[in-house]
């Protein structure tokens, strides 16, 4: 296991030890959660009782092999852990999320989580969020968002699907913009400008969670526990 590696199993691996017995755990997306969900797969078949809420079908299928107990907010919309990855993390715990396209769901988890656990490496962390931003939208408003959000400074790029010819269709049946911007001064601002845009289901900009954010950054040797 290389180094990287390393650090994402000690991150997942200490985030699946924060949950208590009996929680609802919102189970993010990404090769960092598939850790936390390899621990949580242990704890459970050692008696720990949970109920996950799966942000992506990738997630769904993993906790299908894992044994992991599936809910949806229709039975729980009140979560007592999320824990999930992130592209960047700045040092006000603001994301950049939608590497998998799945920011949308993991979003929806996030609002309804009493507690936000982000799982990374070291490379995550960045003083200035600077990645491109994934941007869901409904394909019927793809050329006019693309337009909004080239007037406010973006380059909107369509994201394209690997094996699979044309646009990657997302979870909720939508497409995924990848938009560059030249210098993200005031992510709250942006972050509210993409969402607030018709057809657009939410963008990866992640601000208002940074309340009840914890992040566990994972190193080779360990773990560093993060808080505000
Ligand atoms: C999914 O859409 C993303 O938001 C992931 O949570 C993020 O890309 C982290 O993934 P890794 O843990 O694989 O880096």
């Amino acid at each position: 296991m290389d180094e990287q590696t390393r650090a994402k199993k000690n991150a997942g691996y200490y985030a699946a030890d924060m949950i208590e017995d009996n929680s609802i755990v919102g189970l993010g997306t990404g090769s960092t959660v598939f850790f936390m969900m390899e621990r949580l797969a242990g704890r459970i078949r050692e008696g720990l009782r949970v109920t996950g809420i799966a942000t992506s079908f990738q997630t769904e299928r993993r906790a299908y092999e894992y044994n992991i107990p599936l809910s949806s907010l229709h039975e729980s919309d009140v979560i007592d852990i999320a824990i999930d990855g992130a592209d960047q993390i700045d040092p006000a715990f603001r994301l950049i999320k939608g590497r998998g396209a799945a920011q949308t769901r993991e979003r929806c988890v996030a609002e309804a989580a009493t507690s936000f656990v982000v799982v990374a490496d070291k490379g995550k962390l960045t003083d200035t969020l600077s990645a491109p931003v994934p941007v869901e939208v409904m394909s019927f408003a793809v050329p006019v968002v693309m337009k909004r959000l080239s007037a406010i400074g973006g380059t909107p790029v369509v994201r394209e699907g690997i094996k699979k010819d044309g646009p990657v269709i997302t979870d909720n049946g939508n497409w995924i913009l990848d938009c560059t911007f030249p210098l993200i001064e005031e992510p709250e601002v942006l972050e509210c400008a993409i969402n607030s845009l018709p057809g657009v289901l939410s963008c990866g900009i992640f601000t208002e969670f940074t309340d009840k954010t914890s992040i566990v950054i994972g190193t080779p040797e360990g773990v560093e526990y993060l808080s505000l």
